[in-house]
């Protein structure tokens, strides 16, 4: 019986160990400050941008009176800057008491108010990239921390700190996250800071032990950035693309929509291509001024159920000619092994009109002899069904994207 028992507890141990919390089935959907609002702590002069418990509760108020959260973006996420300088006389982590008066034990309550989830930045290092005390050296506590405040998602960064230590750290911290008994979303910086560094990525370990993780670089406000972004996703998506499922995402950063760098065409081609990277879906954007046009993008409920697809399997790249790729994204329904299908024609040309595109389903390896039902997702139009010999044909806007599911008929 003893000996049962030991093995028992050895057993639930090595479960504790492991990540497997049952979250993030399907890619995360909320809204994360970064892009948007920086390090801005500026609340004297900039008081409706700048990082304070005001922006976050603001956000949460809009992600519901304007349809949000009804569609799946669930998580209001502070980035870096919102610590104090020091941590408290007790060693914890506090947030700056100007801008965060209340304390974030308040604020996760008023976001979970309203039906939300509340997300927090910070960095396994001694420092987080902004300069505020990282949890280095105070995990355990740390994490504890977090659950009190009733956090429900950590990104955790990597400045200040040696990549070469992160294969132990980055598991420790989750298993601290695990043994508080609150279910805590885990995204980690743990691989983009490894391959920066040059280190070699045990893909199995950041699998089982991370929710989402950032690949790349940084996205900034502008087309170049996302396309160099999507460029790395493809031409790396044999080592990349397989470990993207359920519970555990490849993260290309956040979404730019709404902002000031991207044209319409470039803001739907980013959301047509973060949906079949099968990509977490973070806004960056101040809900409040955001323009009809791009808030519709955000809210196109068509592609946000191919992001969501529950089969959780990532696109590829499956064409690349001149300036025109094609993406595509096996999704349900299913019938046997054959699948159906999200394809993002992506013009990556950058001059004159439209380009004309011609698609042969089969080589795209639709090979369903009764054929697909197909529906163009940014026009909401269906366009009738095409067997596996025929042709379709779409035109793309420069940097634009056209959007196609195919459904097993
Ligand atoms: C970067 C991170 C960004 C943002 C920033 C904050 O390392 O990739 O997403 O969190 O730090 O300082």
């Amino acid at each position: 019986m003893r000996g049962i028992t030991a093995l028992g507890v050895l057993f639930l141990v090595a479960m504790v160990g492991a990540l497997e919390n049952g979250l993030a089935r399907t890619p995360p959907m909320g809204w994360l400050a970064w892009q948007r609002y920086r390090c801005n702590t500026d609340c004297v002069n900039d008081p409706d941008n700048c990082i304070s418990e005001q922006l976050f509760m603001k956000t949460a108020d809009l992600m519901v009176s304007e349809g949000y959260l009804a569609l799946g973006y669930d998580v209001v996420s502070m980035d870096d800057c919102w610590p104090a300088r020091e941590r408290d006389a007790d060693g914890k982590l506090q947030p700056d008491a100007e801008r965060f008066p209340s304390g974030l034990k308040k604020l996760g309550d008023y976001i979970h108010s309203k039906g939300l989830k509340f997300g927090i930045y910070e960095d396994y290092g001694t420092h987080t990239c902004a300069g505020y005390p990282g949890i280095l050296e105070h995990m355990e506590l740390d994490a504890q921390t977090f659950a009190e405040w009733g956090v429900d998602y950590v990104k955790l960064d990597g400045c200040y700190s040696d990549p070469h230590t992160m294969d132990q750290g980055y598991p420790e911290f989750g298993s601290y996250l695990n043994k508080t008994g609150r279910p805590i979303v885990y995204s980690c910086s743990w691989p983009d800071y490894l391959r920066a560094s040059g280190i070699k990525i045990n893909w199995t370990a950041i699998i089982e032990h991370c929710n989402l993780w950032r690949n790349y670089n940084d996205i900034s406000d502008s087309w170049g950035s996302v396309t160099s972004i999507v460029n790395y996703y493809g031409d790396n998506q044999d080592e990349i693309a397989p470990n993207a499922g359920p519970g555990h995402w490849n993260d290309p950063d956040m979404l730019l929509i709404g902002n000031f760098g991207l044209s319409y065409e470039q803001s739907r081609a980013q959301m047509a291509l973060w949906a079949v990277l099968a990509s977490p879906l973070l806004m960056s954007v101040d809900l409040q001024s955001i323009t009809p046009p791009y808030k519709e993008i955000l809210q196109n409920k068509d592609i946000i159920a191919v992001n969501q697809d529950p089969l959780g399997i990532q696109g590829r790249r499956v064409s690349k000619k001149g300036n025109i790729e094609i993406w595509t994204r096996p999704v349900t329904p299913t019938s046997g092994d054959e699948y159906s299908y999200a394809v993002v024609v992506f013009n990556q040309g950058n001059g004159g009109g439209p380009s004309n595109v011609t698609l042969s389903l089969k080589s795209l390896g639709m090979t369903h002899s009764a054929g697909y039902l197909v529906s163009d997702l940014y026009e909401h139009e269906d366009i009738g069904k095409f067997t596996p010999d025929q042709h379709f044909y779409v035109k793309v806007n420069p940097s634009g994207v056209k959007m196609l599911r195919f459904n097993l008929s």
